[in-house]
């Protein structure tokens, strides 16, 4: 696909679902399904940046993942290590920031360390953002806006008159940062699983058959070439 600019989503949000289900199906152990999602991590990224999406946030542990047997959760947690540290020197090359969003202080602290130093490391890039939701979930993230509100209410640094939805959208994670525009879900399930609530208000979705192990460079361009053909009204009319 040729690069061009009109028509990219600024965002892109995704939900990487199916992992287990194509290991099942292939007689693997789920592990092995997350193995295979680690290198359609890597392909989306390359291929996002590729297109020119400047935003790319991947739902990588969900508050509701630590409900998993132990040993998955250290499996993926090991796994994310590992990306971290192989993976370190390609977002140097092409000059990504790496981001988290969600409850971090849950994680155990070897991922907390690798995560910060590679946030730290790449804090300085400007063009791209990769973004992951880690021990993440939509209300909750609503929840602890309500509450850093609630607090300069309580301090009187606010008046509750003066809370509206920019004032809620300020208080989200990463404030600085835009509403997706796109949203893909693999694995074929039509819901949004409590990611990003606020923000995909009026994101379009994109829902594919396809098993995130086997999403990879052509599906994730296919599906911007598919949100280039929607018409976003925003409520309006034409
Ligand atoms: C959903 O598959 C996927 C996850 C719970 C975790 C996503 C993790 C990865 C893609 C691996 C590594 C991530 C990074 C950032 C390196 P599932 O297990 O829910 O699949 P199922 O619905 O078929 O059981």
């Amino acid at each position: 696909m040729e690069n061009k600019t009109e028509n990219i989503p600024l965002h892109v949000a995704v939900i990487m679902d199916g992992n287990g289900r194509w290991a099942k199906e292939r007689g693997l152990p789920r592990v092995k399904g997350h193995e295979e999602g680690a290198e359609s991590v890597r392909a989306v990224i390359r291929a996002a940046r590729d297109v020119g999406v400047k935003y790319l946030t991947l739902f990588a542990f969900s508050s509701e993942n630590w409900k998993r047997p132990q040993s998955e959760i250290d499996a993926l947690m090991s796994l994310l290590v590992r990306f971290l540290k192989q993976n370190e020197h390609e977002l140097h090359e092409n000059k990504i920031r790496l981001r988290s969003i969600g409850r971090i202080a849950d994680l155990p602290q070897n991922v907390r360390d690798e995560l910060d130093r590679v946030i730290q490391n790449t804090a300085s890039y400007t063009d791209y953002q990769l973004i992951l939701a880690l021990s993440y979930g939509g209300r909750a993230e609503i929840v602890d806006a309500v509450r850093k509100i609630a607090f300069k209410v309580k301090d009187r640094e606010i008046m509750p008159e003066e809370i509206d939805e920019k004032l809620i959208s300020s208080n989200l994670y990463l404030s600085d940062v835009p509403d997706p525009d796109l949203l893909i879900r693999t694995s074929g399930e039509m819901r949004v699983s409590n990611f990003l609530l606020w923000q995909i208000s009026y994101a379009e979705l994109y829902i594919t058959p396809v098993m995130w192990p086997e999403f990879r460079e052509e599906h994730f361009k296919q599906a911007i070439m598919e949100y280039g053909k929607r018409r976003r009204r925003f409520g309006n009319i034409e």
